[in-house]
């Protein structure tokens, strides 16, 4: 039987992600447009992005926290370019956006002393092969596989490499441990449900010593450099982009986060993700088609929970009818408008990919599962006609 409840917001998709409940675009009313983001109000306004993350999230003091041209990749880019070639590099891959950073460090810098520690869909590499003498590179949260790694314990404090992390799909939903952590990057469109375009990078000391000590052998687009002379650009983490940002999306940038202090800061953020899994993951258990892609629940992601579809039906479908089947599935529940952007990603096993970040209400999840059993089952009686 077809459900009668529809989610309210339909709105599942990995990024961008749902805008926080209750948003209208009369959230951009206060918009700094058509003046300079170097004026007063406008420098101001991206002051109080940074700061205001600086504040929810708990970065330490000492760490720098800037906005950057081209989103969580362009913050990801800038970090790789200026600070790797000192020493040998570990980049950590367990799926596309991890093989993406290995494949930039390896094809495109050209590093000779590389290695790329990998792992499948649903796994996470080996941490204890992690080489912390050299520079560490990695995801927090693989978006496309919905493996995260468990916590920070695997990474020393008094380590001699930096580590790298892309946590675009963990920050505002996930703990980061900041002492284990040299470089951090995301992007507003993420858990937050802000706009795409610009990116965030967290510096810790050690980072901002590497920067200043160490110059690249290659050449830097002016959008990656952060130092000057051998110098910081200290303006940059004070509101100073290095070129023009969207007032309409530092607006909106702005919004999210008194967003997310109305719902308790990090800690709510954290406890709004965690239901969320939480009740797809019961959804799961009771539903015999389904299964989590990652294996071991404590790599499982919060925000990006990805469902491998592991009905026998399905499993012996050939790999092409595997996935236009899965496509199928996602279709008619875009069609019906109960959920939109279910497809896993375009390089991951066929299957389901739900976002579970904060700007998501458990209430609409709930009200998704029985569209995605009817939709199933559609399928299912569709392809035995
Ligand atoms: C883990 C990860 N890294 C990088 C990116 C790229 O982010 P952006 O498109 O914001 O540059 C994404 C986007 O989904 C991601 O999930």
């Amino acid at each position: 039987m077809k459900p009668t409840v529809r989610p309210r917001t339909p709105h599942f998709s990995s990024g961008p992600c749902a805008k926080r409940p209750g948003w209208t675009p009369a959230a951009l009313d206060g918009a700094l447009v058509g003046r300079s983001h170097r004026s007063k109000p406008g420098k101001a306004k991206l002051a109080a992005v940074i700061d205001d993350s600086r504040a929810i999230l708990g970065i330490p003091p000492a760490h720098r926290v800037a906005i950057v041209p081209g989103s969580d990749t362009g913050a990801v880019e800038m970090a790789l370019w200026s600070l790797l070639g000192a020493r040998g590099v570990d980049v950590l891959a367990w799926e596309s956006f991890g093989e993406g950073w290995a494949a930039d460090i390896t094809k495109q810098l050209k590093l000779a002393d590389v290695r790329v520690l990998k792992a499948g869909y649903g796994a996470l590499p080996d941490l204890a092969q992690v080489d912390f003498a050299r520079d560490v590179v990695f995801t927090w949260n693989g978006t496309t596989s919905g493996v995260r790694v468990p916590d920070g314990d695997w990474i020393p404090t008094d380590r001699e490499g930096l580590t790298i992390c892309d946590a675009t799909s963990a920050v505002f939903a996930m703990e980061l441990p900041w002492d284990r952590l040299d470089v951090v990057t995301w992007s507003w469109q993420k858990v937050l449900g802000g706009e795409g375009a610009h990116g965030m990078i967290v510096l810790s000391p050690r980072a901002v010593a590497r920067l200043e000590s160490y110059t690249p052998p290659w050449p830097l687009p002016k959008i990656f450099r952060m130092t000057k002379g051998g110098k910081l650009i200290e303006g940059l983490f004070e509101g100073e982009t290095i070129n023009t940002p969207s007032m309409l999306c530092v607006e909106d940038a702005l919004d999210s986060l008194a967003w997310a202090r109305s719902v308790g800061g990090l800690a709510g953020l954290v406890a709004r993700a965690d239901r969320n899994a939480a009740a797809i993951a019961r959804w799961v258990d009771a539903t015999p088609w389904v299964a989590h892609l990652a294996g071991r629940p404590e790599i499982r992601s919060t925000t990006s929970v990805c469902l491998a579809i592991v009905d026998p039906w399905f499993q012996g479908l050939d790999p092409k009818a595997r996935a236009e089947t899965a496509k199928r599935l996602a279709g008619l529940l875009e069609a019906e408008g109960v959920g939109y952007d279910l497809a896993a990603y375009r390089d991951a096993p066929p299957g389901l990919r739900i976002w579970a970040g904060a700007t998501v209400e458990t209430a609409d999840l709930e009200a998704l599962f029985p569209w995605l059993d009817w939709a199933y089952a559609e399928i299912r009686a569709a392809a035995a006609a």
